[in-house]
């Protein structure tokens, strides 16, 4: 029977550079002959673009919506049966997303209730925990700069005292859920990419 593919999350603040280093790390295991496919939630299925539309501020959404929305792109995300996890980890492909539940518990953890959005996504049989969580380590001001240097809409949940906040929650939540066994890594995030690239390379080494 081929090998089930690992399934790795990438989590940070905005403007940490997960989308660069969910490349480098997909290179990194292309070049040990592995095959590998990369995801992002929201997701680019109808449930993540309704997700989108409503950080866009089109279409007002409560925090308790937006929540459970969330949840219903995540399920998507696992069971699709073209783009889904589950279907591509049993091809033996690696699955690598930037960010997952960790940003549930982190974000809309902190604007509704913390318990019951971790059951939302932890106490779902649809909803698969990671073989591995990297969460890239920003301070709130380095992450502003980055933001406000390379884009030209700012979402929602971009200011400071939010990111703040969220960096604050999304610490606590590494903790609560490594307490559950879980490999979560903190990498500084603070330095050139190919360093970063470097650490994370010699972590998944370690778990693949
Ligand atoms: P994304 O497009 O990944 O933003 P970025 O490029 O800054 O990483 O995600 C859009 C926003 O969605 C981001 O501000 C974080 C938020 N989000 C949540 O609030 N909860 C979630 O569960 C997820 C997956 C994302």
């Amino acid at each position: 029977m081929a090998e089930i593919g690992r399934f790795i999350v990438f989590e940070g603040i905005d403007g940490a550079g997960k989308t660069t280093q969910v490349e480098l790390l997909a290179k990194h295991l292309r070049s040990l002959g592995r095959e590998v496919s990369l995801s992002a939630e929201p997701t680019t299925l109808e449930s993540g673009k309704a997700i989108r539309r409503a950080l866009s501020g089109a279409e007002k959404k409560s925090e308790c919506q937006m929540a459970a929305m969330f949840v219903l792109d995540r399920i998507a995300h696992n069971i699709d049966e073209e783009i889904g996890i589950r279907a591509l980890t049993e091809k033996g492909i690696d699955v690598i997303s930037d960010r997952y539940y960790y940003s549930s518990l982190a974000y809309q953890g902190a604007a509704t209730d913390y318990g019951w959005v971790k059951q939302m996504n932890i106490g779902s049989p649809e909803i698969r925990r990671p073989d591995l969580c990297i969460y890239l380590d920003l301070l709130p001001e380095q992450s502003l700069e980055r933001i406000s240097r390379g884009r030209e809409s700012v979402e929602i949940y971009e200011n400071l005292e939010k990111l703040t906040s969220v960096r604050n929650t999304f610490l606590s939540v590494i903790e609560d859920l490594r307490a559950e066994g879980e490999s979560i890594y903190i990498v500084d995030a603070n330095r050139a990419p190919d360093e970063i690239a470097r650490e994370i390379a010699s972590i998944v080494d370690k778990h693949i």
